[in-house]
């Protein structure tokens, strides 16, 4: 049976999806095979972010009101033969998602695949509150920012009062150019704040802006930290990504200059 792992943050845009996306595509590059559902029924983007938007046929409606099995509604990625993409909403779609049918359509994948992986909206809303029914383990997504960290808090304790069994941090869009420097919150800092364990940093980095999940070029500093993430997650372990080491010493301090003029 799959581990069924729900993707969540207090804020909007801190990078649910784009997180979700590369960590699913990493961990089927390593030979699991993965099931990315689009749980956030408004504001759906992640077959935009996998590439997969021209080969949608059926989406989660037709699952849920019985139109396909939720396997012919399953998109293959491109970049993975082992990643699979299973969309949200692709019309304005009056169907009512009960957490019980959301739940049994999981439940259901579940048998076919090694991990699932559910985007989720942001907030604490009904939709997030479905997603995380559904789940056994939560993905936190936060960025070092006051307001993220406070909103990320109030999903933390959401989910620990849904008694989801494992709740763990990715801090995303870290600048290790203003972390050295003492300008910003560090990662370390936002897990003591928010007294949860980490699964991994992921930097700012202008590559995961510019290409679809699983395309970041290796030479990338976001490329290794998710690689880090996705060996963190499969093996419940952690290994740290340094988002600092290229900004400290001498010649860290020159490039921490080069970053503030530009
Ligand atoms: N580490 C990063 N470095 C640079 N850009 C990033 C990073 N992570 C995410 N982004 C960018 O931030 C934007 C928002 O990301 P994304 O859509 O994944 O957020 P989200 O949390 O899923 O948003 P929503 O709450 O609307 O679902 C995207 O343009 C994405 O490319
Ligand atoms: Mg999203």
């Amino acid at each position: 049976m799959a581990r069924k792992i729900v993707v969540t943050s207090g804020k909007g845009g801190v990078g649910k999806t784009t997180v979700l996306a590369n960590l699913g595509i990493r961990i089927a590059q390593c030979g699991k095979r993965v099931c990315m559902i689009d749980a956030d029924v408004g504001l759906n983007n992640l077959d935009m972010v996998t590439a997969c938007e021209s080969l949608v046929v059926y989406d989660l409606a037709d699952c849920i009101e019985g139109r396909c099995r939720p396997k012919q509604a399953l998109i293959q990625t491109r970049i993975s033969k082992n990643a699979y993409v299973l969309p949200s909403f692709h019309s304005l779609s009056g169907t009512e998602i009960s957490f019980e049918r959301f739940s049994d359509l999981v439940e259901g994948l579940s048998a076919s695949f090694d991990v699932i992986l559910i985007d989720c909206p942001a907030g604490i809303g009904e939709s997030f509150r479905r997603a995380v029914y559904s789940a056994d383990e939560a993905l936190l997504v936060a960025t070092p920012h006051l307001s993220s960290v406070r909103d990320a808090d109030k999903v933390l304790a959401n989910l620990r009062g849904m008694k989801m069994e494992s709740v763990k941090l990715v801090i995303n869009r870290v600048r290790g150019d203003l972390v050295v420097s003492g300008r910003t919150l560090s990662p370390e800092d936002v897990e003591k704040t928010l007294k949860c364990r980490m699964a991994g940093i992921i930097p700012d980095d202008d590559s995961v802006f510019l290409c679809n999940a699983g395309e970041i070029p290796p030479e990338s500093p976001s490329f290794k930290a998710f690689k880090i993430l996705a060996h963190n997650v499969v093996t419940n372990k952690y290994r740290t990504f340094d988002y600092a080491k290229n900004y400290k010493g001498f010649f860290g301090s020159i490039r921490r200059g080069i970053k503030r003029s530009i």
